[in-house]
């Protein structure tokens, strides 16, 4: 597949925003969707609307053996077992998932140590807040260095009598991919457990859930090509079949009597409700499309965007453009920027004006955005699709704004 033959898959980039040809680099904030995903999802609608799990008509069974087959996809595609995945809605509720399982098995008790590092979104913060709020458990965060890189020294520290330790898999600000390895040996040698938020990294690097050793993995569809309101938790099998049950309802029981229920198994357990079944087929096409480019094409063209991109914004910005992200070649496809001269804000909607999206602000990771500036700064992310005319586009409108200021 080439990069050209690709964006033909993709309809939306064919979008006319304020009289241009859409460039869309936020895709950190969600990807855009190639035609088969979309096909996938109204397959579901056109021909298996059913609910699953309990129906005996063809529809139902159909839409079931579907649900079950997009599993079976996401065990292979992260290297774990089928049994350790759970649907979820995001990358959000699988982390909740997590942290509301702890405190209801009380895992967590008061004092109990849990350790972020400074980089994380507001998904892997706020939940664990409200956690330690009611369990009487502490959170500590550990440094980003001005490397941008996860400060091993303050982790080892830090790690000393933790019981759980949740880190981004990838940042989605200062575009960091730390070294998973690394942390997982510091994290399991002292005894604590190991979840990996992996919404920026599934659709950028390959991942493995049995090689990381992480305890717990989360991610959502739509940030790889797939569909908004889907999303994962992988977890070890031997640590979800003694976790309770974090949404309760229907389907995720075996038994109901008038005072008490008995719970299915592991993954079931975790899935109360009606899931997003259109989902499960658009994500399995997901993966698929995503497996047909290859993580080699993706690597090369998103490592090439970034490097043209920052290597021209550099150029022209006269050190009028700070840079707040890491810049080596495993990092993610994202660039984190300040113009001196105007806010964000403004700069987002000006570049908008051009048919440019990019985002503004503090990103869902106040924390980190904060320490840099206190007023937000400004995010260019790329996926694969993207180009290097839009980069050049992007570089050009840039200058000019700035010309102009
Ligand atoms: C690093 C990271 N974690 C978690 C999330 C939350 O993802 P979702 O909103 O799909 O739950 C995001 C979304 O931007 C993210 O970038």
């Amino acid at each position: 597949m080439n990069i050209k033959k690709i964006r033909k898959d993709f309809p939306i980039l064919k979008r006319i925003v304020n009289k241009k040809k859409i460039v869309y680099f936020d895709n950190a904030a969600t990807t855009l969707k190639p035609i088969q995903i979309i096909n996938a999802e109204k397959e579901y609608y056109e021909k298996n609307c059913a609910n699953i799990h309990r129906g005996l008509h063809e529809m139902s069974e159909n839409a079931t053996i579907s649900y079950e087959k997009t599993r079976e996809k996401v065990a292979e595609f992260v290297g774990a077992k089928k049994e350790e995945v759970i649907f979820t809605k995001n990358t959000t509720e699988s982390l909740n998932l997590v942290a509301y399982s702890f405190m209801n098995n009380n895992f967590l008790k008061k004092g109990d140590k849990i350790v972020l590092s400074e980089m994380e979104h507001h998904s892997n913060i706020v939940p664990w807040q409200f956690i330690a709020k009611k369990t009487g458990a502490k959170i500590e965060f550990v440094n980003i260095n001005n490397e941008f890189e996860v400060d091993f020294n303050d982790l080892e520290k830090k790690v000393s009598g933790a019981k759980i330790v949740s880190f981004s898999g990838a940042s989605n600000t200062i575009a960091t991919i730390p070294n998973l390895k690394k942390i997982e040996k510091i994290v399991h040698d002292n005894n604590a457990l190991f979840c990996v938020d992996a919404a920026q990294l599934i659709a950028h690097k390959k991942i493995n859930f049995k090689k990381i050793n992480a305890d717990f993995l989360a991610f959502s569809g739509h940030k790889m090509l797939g569909p908004t309101g889907i999303g994962c938790l992988v977890g070890k099998k031997e640590f979800l079949e003694k976790m309770s049950p974090f949404i309760f309802g229907g389907d995720m029981i075996k038994h109901v009597s008038k005072q008490k229920s008995v719970f299915e198994e592991t993954p079931k357990k975790f899935e109360g409700g009606t899931p997003n079944i259109a989902g499960t087929y658009s994500l399995r096409e997901a993966i698929t499309y995503l497996e047909k480019v290859g993580f080699d094409l993706i690597k090369k063209q998103e490592i090439n965007l970034k490097k043209i991109c920052l290597d021209g914004m550099k150029e022209i910005s006269n050190k009028e453009i700070e840079f707040y992200c890491n810049e080596k070649k495993d990092s993610s496809p994202i660039i984190l920027f300040d113009y001196k001269k105007i806010d964000c804000h403004n700069l987002a909607i000006l570049l908008n004006e051009e048919g440019i999206a990019i985002r503004s602000g503090f990103h869902c990771a106040e924390p980190i955005v904060k320490k840099y500036n206190k007023n937000g700064l400004a995010r260019a992310s790329f996926a694969f699709y993207n180009n290097e005319e839009e980069v050049n586009y992007f570089l050009n409108k840039l200058k000019e704004i700035l010309k102009q200021l």
